[in-house]
């Protein structure tokens, strides 16, 4: 079972897009274990979008990141790190495909709605930049998922 870290960008907070994302990873059958609305300092943001610091846009992400409280969450669910990128669809709007969460919702691939790790490393890394990770609960027992129940 892996681990995720999603988070609702500042444009997605900003046009109401919280509860529509859930629903998505929810429907999916993905299990949430913690979730915070919150404002982003610099640093933390200069951390997690670390690997683009060389880019020209690095100035841009990390203000665009500030600018206004994220919904950052921890999610868990078989094979989550590849399946919730495909949920999330591609950074450019001219790529991301309808029924993907940017291809409904982004129209720029500088505001494009939210954030998805892209592998085990920066999912571990990511979920600890932003949360105490013994605040972060256990799956339930009646998981309907659990491998265990599944033939
Ligand atoms: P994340 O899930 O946010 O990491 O997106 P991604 O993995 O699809 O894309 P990538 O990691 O390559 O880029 C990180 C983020 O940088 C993108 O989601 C965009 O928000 C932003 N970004 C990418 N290209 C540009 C650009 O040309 N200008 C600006 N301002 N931002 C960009
Ligand atoms: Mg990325």
């Amino acid at each position: 079972m892996q681990r995720t870290f999603l988070m609702v960008k500042p444009d997605g907070v900003k046009r109401g897009l919280i509860g529509e994302i859930m629903k998505r990873f929810e429907q999916k059958g993905f299990t949430l274990l913690n979730a915070e609305l919150m404002t982003v300092d610099r640093a933390k943001a200069e951390n997690h979008y670390f690997e683009h610091q060389d880019k020209p846009f690095f100035g841009e992400l990390v203000n665009f990141i500030t600018s206004g409280p994220v919904f950052a969450m921890v999610w868990e669910g078989e094979n989550i790190i590849e399946v919730s990128r495909t949920m999330i669809g591609k950074t450019s709007p001219l790529e991301a495909l309808p029924g993907t969460i940017r291809g409904d919702f982004a129209c720029t691939k500088e505001e494009n709605v939210i954030h998805g790790s892209d592998s085990l490393l920066s999912a571990e890394r990511e979920i600890a930049n932003f949360f105490d990770l013994l605040s972060i609960r256990s799956r339930d027992e009646d998981y309907p998922y659990d491998e265990r129940k599944s033939v």
